[in-house]
């Protein structure tokens, strides 16, 4: 059994598991069933029907919560579901403070329909702490982040804006989204977070084979509220996604130590070339908040992003790699290449897109734990472009 005094890479592999009680399987089954065997009318093991609780989804929400250094996680259909379950903490009427460059799909739940049922909210720029207290009125009941960004990997200060938000804003909720960082880079309820949660897509899972959320807290009120929307709304992470993530964060430690260390890599290796006009990456000492990025992560994650400055350039750029597949997401042990305007942010409007320099010409990379040698060779042919 794992302990919350185990280093990371213990948890990793143990939090949240033991040995299957009826037949000693040491890796957790997926316990495909809607509904279990009451003994008695209410004489049951805990388990009534499966939307409420599963042995196999409890096993990964005890392994997430223990990776954030949280007391409990809620785990979700979807890093969206997951964000869709914090916004409904909200009533109609409450007031939302969002960041400004939060992922596309994140800024549409929003606009397109927590609008519609009264929520309220202002986009800002969270790494401007005199811009979020300006941005908080009375009826704020929540502050959305992620830290690094999608996809220009800009920072907040957890901390600093925890300071801000809880003299403007007392009552009002912090949550930010991890999905960049993962726990093995950055822990924001260390930091002061109310909420962490994540695309379990992404690096928790690890492997491009799954779709599911989380959201981790220590706040026991927040959790039974969370717990609530989970069965009550039912968008419930699958016994079989609860599985694949358990075997996926098995090896995030090992997988986040090659993707901090061949990213930099790489970001250095782009920087150092003449025919870019940009580069962004935290781990860059050229990056305007790498000391933040020092203070605040361990490593600074697998995503890079950079700029050809000519959009017909990009197009054909993007088209050329021969191991970077051309697709939508990321953390994943393949690297991938994304073009942000047209794929992940194409719901955000070309006005916004443009006041955060997410151009036409802007790639992403989403680097994976191959040879940083045959990554790096397969930039080097895609950019003769
Ligand atoms: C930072 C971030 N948060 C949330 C999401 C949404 O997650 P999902 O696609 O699992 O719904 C994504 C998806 O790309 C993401 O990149």
């Amino acid at each position: 059994m794992a302990s919350a005094s185990q280093h990371f890479d213990t948890l990793c592999i143990h939090a949240g598991q033991q040995p299957d009680p009826l037949s000693g399987a040491v890796m957790t089954p997926v316990y495909f069933t809607s509904t279990y065997l009451q003994e008695g009318l209410g004489k049951h093991k805990g388990f009534e029907y499966a939307r409420t609780r599963n042995p196999t989804r409890d096993a990964v929400q005890g392994n997430l919560a223990a990776l954030e250094g949280g007391k409990q996680a809620i785990a979700f259909a979807s890093g969206l579901a997951a964000t869709q379950a914090i916004l409904e903490l909200l009533d109609g009427g409450d007031h939302l403070v969002l960041g400004n460059n939060v992922y596309g799909g994140t800024f549409r739940l929003v606009d397109k329909i927590m609008a519609r049922f009264g929520i309220v909210y202002t986009q800002v720029d969270t790494s401007d702490l005199a811009a979020l207290k300006a941005a908080i009125t009375p009826k704020t009941k929540l502050v959305m982040l992620e830290t690094p960004t999608n996809p220009m990997l800009g920072l907040s200060d957890i901390a600093a804006v925890r300071t801000v938000v809880k003299e403007a804003a007392p009552n009002a909720i912090l949550a930010v989204d991890n999905t960049f960082a993962t726990p093995f880079n950055q822990q924001p309820l260390s930091l002061g977070a109310d909420l962490v949660f994540h695309s379990t897509t992404k690096y928790l899972n690890g492997h491009s084979d799954s779709i599911g959320g989380v959201v981790v807290t220590n706040n026991d009120d927040l959790a039974a509220k969370l717990a609530f929307i989970q069965n009550a709304a039912g968008a419930i992470l699958s016994p079989m996604e609860s599985f694949l993530i358990l075997r996926g964060t098995k090896t995030l430690h090992l997988r986040m130590a090659r993707h901090n260390e061949s990213a930099l890599k790489i970001a250095r290796w782009l920087e150092a070339r003449t025919d870019l006009t940009a580069v962004y990456y935290p781990g860059l000492e050229s990056h305007p908040q790498h000391e933040l990025a020092n203070r605040q992560m361990k490593g600074f994650s697998g995503i890079v992003s950079f700029d050809t400055g000519d959009t017909e350039k990009t197009r054909r750029v993007a088209e050329r790699f021969k191991i970077f597949a051309l697709a939508e997401s990321l953390g994943g042990v393949e690297s991938l290449v994304c073009h942000p305007a047209s794929m992940t942010h194409g719901s955000v409007p070309a006005a916004d897109r443009a006041k955060l320099g997410l151009t036409d010409s802007l790639l992403r990379l989403s680097v994976g734990v191959e040879a940083a040698e045959d990554l790096i060779a397969d930039l080097e042919h895609a950019l003769k472009a």
